[in-house]
C-alpha cells in the first residue's frame, strides 16, 4: 500500500466531521497532519490535541501576513490535500488558486440545491421529500465546484432544522472520509481539468448512503 495522503482539516466550531476523519485515517489510508481554526475556541481543536495532531489558529482579516502563515504551515506539514469541515470562512482568492483541485467540502444539502446557509431549514420550508449533503471540490463560487459525492436521507419525520440536521451529520460522518479515502486512493483524479473516478469522467457524484 502506497503511503497515507497527508491531509489539512479546516473546521470552526464543533469539529464532530475532524472526530470521524481522525477516527477513519487508517481504513482510508490518509493522516491528518494539521489541523486549522478560524476560532481559538473552537470545541473541535480538542479531536487534535489528544492524538498530538499539530494544530494552527488564526484571526481571520484577510490579510496577506495571515494567507502567508497559513500556506507557510500547510507546506511546513506538506500537505496534499486540504478539508473544509464546518469552516464557516469563505476562502480569498489567492488562497483557493494557489491550491487548485487541492481543496474540498462538505456541504449540507445536495448542490446544486441550497449553496450558503440554512440549508436544513431552506429543505423543509421547500417541502423536500430529500435532503443530503455534497462533498465538492472547492473554488472560487461558493459551493460551486466539481462534485465529488452525496449522501441522500428522507427528511420524513424531521419537523424542524435541528433534528434534520442531526439526522444528516450522522451521515455526513461516514460520507467525508470514504470521500477522502476516494482521492487517498487515486481513484478520483483530475485531468485536463475534469474529474475521474475509477478511469471514467465523473458527471454526476457518487452516491454514498452508509
Ligand atoms: C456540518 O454539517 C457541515 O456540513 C456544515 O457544518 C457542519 C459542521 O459540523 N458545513 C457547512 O455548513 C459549510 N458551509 P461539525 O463541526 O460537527 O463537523
Amino acid at each position: 500500500m502506497s503511503s497515507p495522503l497527508k491531509i489539512a482539516v479546516f473546521i470552526s466550531g464543533t469539529g464532530s466531521n475532524l472526530g470521524s476523519i481522525i477516527r477513519n485515517q487508517s481504513k482510508y489510508n490518509y493522516q491528518v497532519v494539521l489541523v486549522v481554526s478560524n476560532k481559538e475556541s473552537a470545541k473541535g481543536l480538542d479531536f487534535a490535541r489528544e492524538p498530538n495532531i499539530p494544530f494552527y489558529t488564526f484571526q481571520w482579516n484577510k490579510e496577506d501576513k495571515e494567507l502567508w502563515h497559513l500556506q507557510e504551515q500547510i507546506s511546513l506539514q506538506q500537505c496534499e490535500l486540504i478539508v473544509l469541515a464546518g469552516f464557516m470562512k469563505i476562502l480569498p482568492e489567492p488562497f483557493t488558486k494557489a491550491y487548485k483541485n487541492k481543496i474540498i467540502n462538505i456541504h449540507p444539502s445536495l448542490l446544486p440545491k441550497y449553496p450558503g446557509l440554512h440549508t436544513h431549514q431552506r429543505a423543509l420550508d421547500n417541502g423536500d421529500e430529500f435532503h443530503g449533503a455534497t462533498v465538492h471540490y472547492v473554488n472560487e463560487e461558493l459551493d460551486a465546484g466539481q462534485r465529488i459525492s452525496q449522501t441522500i436521507i428522507e427528511t420524513k419525520g424531521c419537523n424542524d432544522a435541528d433534528s434534520l440536521a442531526t439526522r444528516l451529520l450522522v451521515r455526513e460522518h461516514s460520507l467525508f472520509p470514504y470521500t477522502i479515502g476516494l482521492i487517498a486512493a487515486n481513484r478520483v483524479t483530475w485531468q485536463n481539468d475534469e474529474l475521474y473516478l475509477d478511469g471514467e469522467k465523473l458527471t454526476e457524484p457518487v452516491i454514498f448512503n452508509e
